[in-house]
């Protein structure tokens, strides 16, 4: 079901010696990835010469052409038999001649499509042929970098949700990726961080595939208590340390905010806590608070009636807290980190908050509720108000808050809001080197003009103007004890249309940033 990733270390890995090449050429494989740039086609002379001249012979057709992304699948039996070449096939990939993270990202991704619903079960990834101009560069962070995101990528294409989650077809229709097994051939002396690496994006994938699955849930299965549950079989099986408090300890913390969403279901709200206690007892935590509206109808401010389907994604936030706390307790990282997740469905009923209530926070700060619809905000800010106690070295809320922030960021980036310059620049950083982007927006206090109220110390909404900042503006003044930072994921969490489903982001960006402090 998932991908095994494993090292091989070879003294030599390029092609120019024929020895080298007899030494690749018999390590058994379903197939050999390699990339090449077509001008320097020649230095796989002697590769060629035990394949029997196929790659020549696909050159002279102009199979070939070396553009980025472009594969030649090379077999066994046209031209070599199975003897001294242990290798069933060999797949030629195109690095094209631009040589950043997103070329790479796209070179590889191409790369496993390509292989992706063939018989291939176990490839040998030359790993020094896809690090194009940076393999002269030879500095171990870079690859190591890659190593991470080639895992991300693998991970990403080959998951299924039809696969993992049969229970919901009568008659399946999607069939396991073949592709279970992946060596990376290296020749590095750094072969101990190599390993670190695979294993690291490993656990990525693992936590990734969590976040997935409980994104694409349907909304009766994946409720607050099914979420509960889940915290605690993770804690079963893993260092996670799980507490759960119910309604009744969620009135006793005076969470009045939290409780005006939950009111209107008939499911109760919990909240979750799940400790990684990985570093030393007296080291200040990271926390990361994940929004779990397990559904949002919008409450009585009801939503329209199009696409409400994908409101079961409103707990993505939740999601990648938990795929990241799953991720970070495979890896055992030496860190305390902290994830917490309210969670509650935001649902109409003649027990709902109406538009106008005034509720009183945790913090002890009264709110006016003038939509119903703008509940993350309102679950949130308990957390956070909460969280205080763990005197956290940063907090990072994840939320599917703002359908605004799509219209400004679109499906690319995920917004980011902090006034902690040290957090924006750490986040931005594990963005690019996840590929799972962020962007700065502004916090400014112009903006909080627009939460006034006549009735209450601030309404929950600010109005159509900048709808995503007067948001994060609202959280900012329950995150005041801490370092903070808020990410809007509305736009990045799932994909809408024929390929809906949940995308696993930010947990790439969350587990890089937890590796790299
Ligand atoms: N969960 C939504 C935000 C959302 C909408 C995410 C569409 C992804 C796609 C959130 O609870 C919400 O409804 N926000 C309102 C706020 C408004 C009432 C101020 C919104 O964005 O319309
Ligand atoms: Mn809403
Ligand atoms: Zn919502």
């Amino acid at each position: 079901m998932t991908i095994q990733f494993s090292t091989k270390v070879l003294s030599e890995i390029d092609f120019k010696s024929p020895k080298a090449a007899a030494a690749i050429c018999a390590l058994p494989s379903d197939c050999l990835v390699l990339a090449y740039r077509d001008t320097e086609l020649n230095q796989l002379q002697a590769l060629d010469d035990l394949l029997g001249g196929v790659i020549a012979q696909a050159k002279s057709l102009g199979d070939l052409d070396g553009k980025a992304g472009v594969c030649t699948l090379l077999r066994s039996g046209q031209s070599w038999a199975l003897s001294k070449v242990k290798l069933k096939r060999v797949l030629l990939v195109g690095l094209g001649d631009q040589d950043s993270l997103i070329d790479f990202a796209k070179v590889v991704r191409s790369a496993v499509k390509n292989m992706s619903g063939s018989p291939i079960e176990s490839v040998l990834w030359h790993m020094a042929s896809f690090m194009g101009k940076q393999k002269a560069n030879q500095s171990p962070a870079v690859l190591l970098e890659r190593i991470r995101l080639l895992a991300q990528i693998m991970g990403d294409q080959v998951y299924r949700f039809g696969v993992r989650q049969a229970q919901f077809k009568t008659k399946p229709t999607e069939k396991a990726d073949s592709l279970k097994q992946v060596t990376l051939i290296t020749n590095t002396n750094q072969s101990s961080s190599v390993k670190m690496a695979i294993r690291e994006g490993a656990a990525l994938v693992e936590g990734m595939n969590l976040t997935k699955d409980l994104g694409n849930l349907p909304p009766n299965v994946c409720t607050p208590t099914f979420l509960a549950h889940t915290a605690q079989n993770l804690s079963k099986k893993s260092s996670l340390k799980v507490q759960v408090l119910g309604e009744k300890q969620i009135e006793a913390l005076g969470m009045g905010s939290f409780l005006a969403v939950a009111k209107g279901s008939e499911t109760p709200p919990q909240f979750i806590i799940m400790r990684h206690d990985g570093g030393k007892p007296n080291e200040e935590p990271i926390v990361l608070v994940g929004k779990g509206i397990t559904f949002d109808t919008g409450g009585i401010s009801l939503k329209p009636g199009e696409a409400m389907d994908e409101m079961k994604y409103d707990m993505c936030g939740a999601a990648s807290v938990f795929g990241t706390m799953h991720a970070v307790s495979l890896l055992n990282l030496k860190k305390n980190v902290i994830g917490v997740v309210p969670t509650c469905e935001n649902m109409p009923s003649g027990r709902a908050t109406r538009p106008g209530d005034i509720v009183k926070s945790m913090s002890g700060q009264t709110i006016e509720i003038l939509n119903t619809d703008a509940e993350g905000r309102l679950i949130l800010c308990d957390a956070l108000t909460y969280v205080e106690r763990f005197k956290p070295k940063a907090v990072i809320d994840i939320a599917t808050l703002t359908g605004a922030c799509i219209i400004a960021l679109g499906h690319v980036h995920s917004g980011l809001f902090s006034d902690d310059e040290t957090l924006v620049k750490d986040l931005s950083k594990a963005g690019h080197q996840s590929l799972d982007t962020v962007w700065r927006l502004p916090l400014d206090a112009a903006y909080h003009e627009q939460l006034k109220s006549n009735f209450a110390d601030m309404a929950n909404i600010g109005g159509r103007p900048a709808g995503s900042v007067t948001a994060a503006c609202f959280l900012s003044r329950f995150a005041e004890k801490f370092r903070w930072a808020h990410l809007d994921i509305a736009g990045t969490a799932w994909k809408s249309g024929a390929a809906k489903g949940a995308t696993g982001r930010p947990v790439p960006l969350l587990l890089n940033y937890l590796l790299d402090q």
